[in-house]
């Protein structure tokens, strides 16, 4: 198209008229590319310590003491669109499918700026933990227990919106970790982790 406009004309004009259609055409792309196309955040668990993993006293099926902490980046991987939470972000902890807690990690109306990473640092404990683990549940941890690693389930949920995006969309992460309990008075970095890619659920449609 622009062979036939530009090449075979001696008039200035056409020049002037095909260069505005082409910067139409590529300021048009450059939209389409940085709007059109949603990435998801990317939500990663760089570190994680466990101190405490219990069956509360007296032993029950139905509380557990604990303390874990953890260090989870969110990374935004737009480079024109912000995500911003429309509902506050919370993490679940889940042993043997039952949740035995839940924490806050980003406030409602927090947000992340593209191409950056932020770093949340999650400290929690409890006492008396109500979890429903049942006898299944309390055979599994006996069977953790004896081999030293507890299966700790963190799941992300959260409801985010992008920059120019009508919709918003549900998200939810979750992270499979292995824990080493880590001995009384050690230092939690004397327990090796892997850090942990967390798996985003299949968004809705249109998100
Ligand atoms: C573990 O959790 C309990 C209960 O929340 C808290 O009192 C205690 O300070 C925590 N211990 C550590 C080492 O963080």
């Amino acid at each position: 198209m622009c062979d036939d406009c530009c090449i075979c004309s001696d008039d200035w004009r056409y020049y002037l008229i095909c260069f505005a259609a082409v910067s139409v055409l590529v300021l048009v792309a450059v939209l389409v590319a940085a709007y059109c196309f949603v990435r998801h955040p990317v939500f990663i668990v760089e570190e994680a310590s466990l101190t405490r993993f219990s069956l509360s006293s007296p032993s029950s099926a139905t509380a557990l003491a604990y303390n874990l902490s953890l260090a989870l980046t969110i990374h935004n991987p737009n480079w024109a669109m912000s995500i911003k939470n429309v509902k506050p972000m919370e993490a679940a902890y889940r042993f043997d499918d039952q949740q035995f807690d839940r924490v806050l990690i980003a406030d409602k109306a927090a947000s992340s700026v593209p191409m950056k990473t932020v770093v949340y640092r999650v400290v929690s404990g409890s006492d008396n933990a109500y979890a429903s683990l049942g006898n299944a549940g309390v055979v599994e941890y006996g069977k953790e227990r004896k081999k030293g690693t507890f299966q700790v389930d963190v799941v992300v949920t959260g409801q985010v919106s992008y920059t120019a995006r009508y919709t918003k969309c549900k998200i939810e992460a979750t992270c499979p970790l292995e824990l080493q309990l880590a001995p009384p008075g050690q230092a939690p970095a004397a327990v090796a982790f892997q850090k942990v890619k967390c798996t985003l659920a299949k968004p809705k449609k249109y998100c």
